[in-house]
């Protein structure tokens, strides 16, 4: 499969590649020929070590230890790619969280913390408009690429049925608009670049662990099967579906 039919070599990053769904695009972007170079960001050694080890045995993968909620973090990785590569043709946002510590989600108004909420901000939806800001000069080139942050379907405001989950809904939806309007300024000044939000289905990694009970198992998808499903969307998409939101399966998901 090809990521986009008309390119022989794809120049890609992974933002959050330590474990889970960011994980899972490394190896399967790793398996691609098409793919001559490989950044992928962790954020700290302790849960990085399945990445870390990946990187000893390919030469076109390349780590950059970043917290990507810190602009100056971000700058200095970005700098680095650049000095390496002019351009970047996919790059795909896995950071996000859920649970962190005693960070739990919010079931009633009465646990709403404006610590809490802001770190969901913080790590939800601020990494990927920094990326916006600091890679459009890597994505805008004369070949197409794409940007995609991987959202969550409970940041859809219209689909929004059984409430709860206060900071995680919120920080995802505002990533969705974050996302949108980066759309528009990117669809000026650099009209070949896709940007997109993209649900990815419950996937069985640590994010959801504490919540797989009440998910029947044909509905948890293995880590393998959700990264195959997103590479098949982003592979289909084209100019005219950038600032879209879309779920595993193709079908979009209304804001
Ligand atoms: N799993 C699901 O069912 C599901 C459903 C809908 C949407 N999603 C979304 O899918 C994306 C990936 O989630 P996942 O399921 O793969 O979860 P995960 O296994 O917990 O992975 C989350 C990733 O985000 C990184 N991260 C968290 N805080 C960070 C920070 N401050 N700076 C840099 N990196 C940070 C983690 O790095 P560390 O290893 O350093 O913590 C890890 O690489 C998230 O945006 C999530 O909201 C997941």
């Amino acid at each position: 499969m090809a990521l986009f039919d008309e390119l022989a070599q794809v120049n890609a990053l992974v933002v959050g590649a330590s474990q889970g769904i960011g994980l899972g695009f490394v190896n399967q972007l790793l398996a691609q020929p098409q793919v001559t170079t490989l950044y992928a960001t962790y954020r700290q050694p302790e849960t990085a070590a399945a990445l870390l080890n990946l990187a000893e045995q390919s030469d076109r993968l390349r780590l950059l230890q970043i917290d990507v909620t810190q602009e100056n973090q971000l700058i200095a990785g970005i700098q680095q790619i650049r000095q390496q590569t002019p351009q970047l043709h996919w790059v795909i946002n896995c950071v996000g969280i859920l649970h962190e510590g005693d960070l739990q989600p919010e079931k009633a108004l009465r646990q709403i913390d404006p610590e809490q909420l802001l770190r969901y901000f913080q790590v939800n939806s601020l990494p990927a408009i920094l990326l916006a800001k600091h890679l459009m000069p890597l994505l805008q080139h004369g070949d197409r690429s794409l940007f995609a942050a991987i959202s969550a379907k409970i940041g859809s405001i219209e689909d929004n049925r059984l409430g709860g989950w206060y900071g995680y809904r919120a920080s995802k939806a505002a990533l969705n608009m974050l996302m949108k309007t980066a759309a528009i300024e990117y669809s000026r000044k650099s009209p070949k670049t896709i940007l997109t939000v993209l649900h990815p289905g419950t996937t069985d990694t640590k994010l959801s662990q504490p919540f797989q009970r009440q998910v029947p198992p044909e509905k948890l998808f293995s880590v393998e099967r959700t990264v195959t499903q997103l590479v098949e969307v982003m592979t289909h998409l084209s100019e005219a579906d950038s600032g879209r939101f879309f779920s595993w399966d193709g079908s979009p998901i209304p804001w």
